[in-house]
């Protein structure tokens, strides 16, 4: 996103400045729902009111349009106190959240004006070098996660860009620089450790529970709170690859690097997320590129390295590093919305169709606020999906290799949110429509990525024929509905 990430980040603070909206003024009375937790929970947890560091600590997403004012931020710091807390907001029927990394695109997800869980304390990281698992609390981000196990010489299915927390994204699947040797992060998944909505704390396996274990993968917050995931390591060597940016003039030869790369290039070591942006008035490129070692066969980056950028940084480095590499960050506290299309094929007709996209939303939605417009084109292999041969919730079929796309806007007045959600899924529907014009049409009632999908996206359209055995096993493991007083998308 250029060298305008400083620009960018001063226009952000000045804005957020002066137009923030006037926070509500709270009662100093603290409400008899947070009393009543208070009073319940181990001196392991707490509980923090508004005015507090550790609730606005609490309360923080990477968009500000995914943040409320609860009525008070619990720290769990411990399973048994979640289960105490799920039995108080259950039987007193006060809506609640529950935050991992707060990284939710939608509105509400992993917010409440009720009860705001956040998961901080459960921080652990245990590698059994044995077993070549590693035990990851929920309220880790990655960036912890990678550095804990740099020492090994070892690594987990994990997320691309930095601050994404482990949570959210393993329990909606997890696409990885590693997915296409590896299967999505949830496909590395060996158990969990979870609170029931009853609030009985259970260890979830492939053996106890196959029917849970396969609802978690996938499930996001409908069957409880996971305090620890157990997931498969890797072996993992330093890595090669980085961002570089590149001006409008150059795009089609990205546009071409990235057909080509798509069509050609089988190393599943490889990887890369070409991001159409719209900034300050033009469109650009942010081009990650990815190479599970430390040099990359001759040839598979080339064409990408031959573009005239305007900022580059591609070195050999360690996973953290490249991870951090990434641009994600200099938006972080704008509001902002995803939405997401199923592709087949990143053709080059379908990055033309994408670019048009870029500018003329960029253009449109400038003039209320925009700041930052953009498109990720996501190339993974075809085999993406054969590394898991149980069911999952996610994706509901694995014999089509879908490829998700991620579109983003970000913007800073919250009179305009509606806008810009129409717009995310006036976009979507365009590049839908474009891909099944050109011949993607097995794309018709193919699923989405629910990490990417926008709120009222159709559960149907996300877990296809497994929905109804979903909704049947949500009935029974939580009967009275507690998990539906939190936000996400609800079987
Ligand atoms: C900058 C950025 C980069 C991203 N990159 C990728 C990527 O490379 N690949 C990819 O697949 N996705 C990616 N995503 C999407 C990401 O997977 C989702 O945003 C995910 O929800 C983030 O998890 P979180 O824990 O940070 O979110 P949170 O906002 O904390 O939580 C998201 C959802 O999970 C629930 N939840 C959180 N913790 C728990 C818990 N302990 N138990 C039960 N439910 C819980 C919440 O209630 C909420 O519904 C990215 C998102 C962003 C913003
Ligand atoms: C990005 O922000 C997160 C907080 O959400 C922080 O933990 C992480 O270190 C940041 N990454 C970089 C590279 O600054
Ligand atoms: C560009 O996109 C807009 C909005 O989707 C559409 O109206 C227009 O026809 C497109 N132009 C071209 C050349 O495809
Ligand atoms: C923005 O796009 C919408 C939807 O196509 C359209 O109704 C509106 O007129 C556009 N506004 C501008 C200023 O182009």
């Amino acid at each position: 996103m250029f060298a305008a990430k400083r620009i960018l980040t001063t226009l952000v603070l000045t804005h957020l400045a002066t137009c923030s909206p006037v926070i509500e003024e709270r009662t100093l009375t603290p409400s008899p729902v947070c009393l009543q937790i208070a009073a319940a929970i181990s001196s392991a947890s707490d509980v923090y009111y508004f005015g507090h560091p550790l609730y606005t600590k609490g309360v923080y997403h990477w968009a500000s349009s995914s943040s409320q004012n609860p009525l008070c931020v619990v720290e769990p710091g411990a399973a048994s106190d979640i289960g105490t807390i799920l039995g108080i907001v259950g039987s007193t029927q006060t809506p609640f959240a529950v935050k991992g990394g707060g990284h939710a695109s939608n509105p509400g997800f992993s917010s409440t004006t009720g009860v705001h869980i956040s998961m901080y304390r459960f921080s652990a990281i245990n590698y059994d070098a044995a077993a070549q698992t590693v035990e990851i609390g929920s309220g880790l981000i990655w960036d912890d996660v990678y550095a804990a196990l740099a020492p090994y010489n070892v690594n987990v299915v994990g997320g691309r860009v930095t601050g994404v927390g482990v949570a959210g994204f393993t329990l909606g699947g997890g696409y990885s620089w590693k997915s296409n040797q590896y299967g999505l992060t949830i496909d590395t998944v060996t158990a969990y450790e979870l609170v029931k909505p009853d609030g009985t704390v259970v260890t979830v396996t492939d053996a106890l529970d196959p029917g849970l274990f396969s609802a978690l993968k996938g499930g996001l917050n409908n069957f409880g709170i996971v305090t620890k995931f157990t997931l498969k390591t890797f072996p993992q060597t330093q890595v090669w690859g980085g961002l570089i940016t590149i001006t409008e003039a150059f795009i089609p030869d990205v546009a071409a690097a990235t057909a080509a790369f798509q069509a050609n290039v089988n190393d599943p070591k490889a990887a890369i997320i070409t991001t159409y942006n719209f900034l300050l008035g033009e469109p650009g490129i942010s081009q990650l590129l990815f190479y599970d070692g430390p040099t990359p066969p001759a040839g598979i980056f080339d064409d990408f390295l031959a573009i005239p950028y305007f900022t580059k940084d591609v070195s050999t480095r360690s996973f953290l590093s490249l991870v951090q590499a990434s641009p994600s960050n200099a938006t972080a506290g704008t509001r902002a919305i995803f939405n997401t299309v199923s592709v087949l094929d990143y053709t080059p007709a379908l990055l033309d169709v994408i670019l048009n996209e870029t500018t003329f939303w960029g253009i449109n939605l400038s003039l209320k606020t925009g700041v930052f417009i953009s498109y990720d084109v996501e190339p993974f292999l075809p085999s993406i999906y054969s590394h898991n041969a149980e069911t999952t919730a996610f994706p509901p079929v694995r014999t089509l290799g879908l490829l998700p796309f991620n579109i983003y806007f970000a913007w800073l007045d919250p009179s305009f949110d509606t806008d810009f959600q129409n717009a995310a899924r006036a976009t979507a529907a365009t590049v839908f429509n474009a891909a099944v014009a050109e011949g993607q049409s097995n794309l018709i009632g193919a699923p989405v990525y629910p990490n990417y999908a926008i709120f009222d996206t159709p559960l149907s359209q996300i877990y296809g024929s497994n929905l109804a055995t979903l909704q049947s096993l949500k009935a029974t493991i939580d009967p009275t509905n507690v998990m539906g007083l939190a936000g996400g998308f609800k079987f």
